[in-house]
């Protein structure tokens, strides 16, 4: 697949999956991503770059090599003309992700919800049976009465899962264990990047460290990633700076970061998987996979032509 052209499923349609996540579940790999669709429009009366589509749900492919993506189906559907539910087709869905949670035997999907303006800026969980779904929603919280905008889930290698969310009007990250069950946050949290507006948060875990990726706070505009190091999810981070390199690194190649997916972790090889947003035309929105190497605390995230191998 060549970067940031139009990739199809195996039914030969557009892959409409953005601001997505990869779950990696017995030898299957399953992307969900938001299901852009119809007519992007602009708010009036706002400062920000405001184009919007409406949330028109989340959809499920499946793939064995990550190359030939087969559509599953809408994991989780949007509701039509039910203002009061968080899902309807007049509000925003961004950013899904799912875990497997061992002891339940569920999969939980964490995703941002929020009305057009982005006032609500509430987290939202759904559970399913099933990895592809259908997913059943159980609701949506702000977090320790905190907002949450862009965020991610990160499932740690002892089975303790984490929740991290742009908060505070987007000036600081936080990030926030989760239940055992994964469906809901605890009160164990912390606030990192404090007043720095950081968002697109991608959370993993190299050897004995953990890394988190995130973008500046510019719209649909792309910026320059940041990342951060630390020995504990809880802990404290380190900031490191921008780990693309090369022509374009200031704008992560003209792109914004979604998620890291292992490939041969033991080695510090990854993907680095963001969407290049068309922001006037949301639908045709493209994906950049980006090989990514991570050596002790530093990250290198290159331009390549193909997605790679
Ligand atoms: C940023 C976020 C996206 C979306 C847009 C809206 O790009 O990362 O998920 O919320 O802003 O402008």
């Amino acid at each position: 697949m060549l970067q940031a052209g139009v990739w199809k499923d195996t039914d030969g349609n557009f892959i409409n999956a953005h601001g997505g996540g990869i779950l990696h579940h017995q030898g299957v790999y399953y992307w969900f991503g938001e299901i852009k669709k119809g007519k992007t429009w602009l708010l009036p009366d706002q400062k920000m770059e405001c184009y919007r589509v409406p949330a028109s749900g989340i959809s499920c492919y499946s793939s064995k090599d990550l190359k030939n993506w087969k559509f599953e189906k809408i994991a989780l559907s949007a509701t039509v003309s039910d203002t009061e539910s968080d899902l309807d087709t007049s509000k925003v869905i961004e950013r899904p992700k799912v875990i497997y949670n061992q002891k339940t035997k569920q999969f939980v999907m964490w995703m941002h919800v929020d009305y057009k303006d982005y006032s609500y800026a509430h987290a939202g969980v759904a559970v399913s049976d099933n990895p592809a779904g259908p997913y059943r929603y159980l609701g949506s919280v702000k977090p320790n009465g905190q907002d949450s905008r862009d965020m991610t889930i990160f499932k740690d290698d002892n089975g303790s899962a984490y929740l991290i969310h742009a908060s505070e009007d987007n000036n600081t990250m936080y990030i926030n264990q989760l239940s055992n069950d994964y469906c809901s946050v605890t009160n164990q949290y912390i606030r990192i990047s404090e007043g720095k507006r950081r968002e697109a948060p991608a959370m993993f875990k190299f050897g004995k460290k953990y890394y988190l990726l995130t973008s500046a706070c510019t719209g649909w505009s792309p910026n320059a990633a940041s990342y951060a190091v630390s020995d504990s999810p809880l802990g404290d981070w380190k900031p490191m700076g921008n780990p693309c390199i090369g022509p374009f690194s200031e704008t992560t190649f003209s792109s914004q970061g979604t998620f890291v997916l292992p490939i041969n972790a033991k080695n510090g090889k990854f993907l680095f998987i963001a969407d290049r947003w068309n922001k006037t035309d949301l639908e045709n929105s493209r994906y950049l996979w980006l090989p990514m190497e991570v050596k002790g605390d530093i990250i290198n995230i290159t331009w390549s032509a193909k997605v790679p191998d």
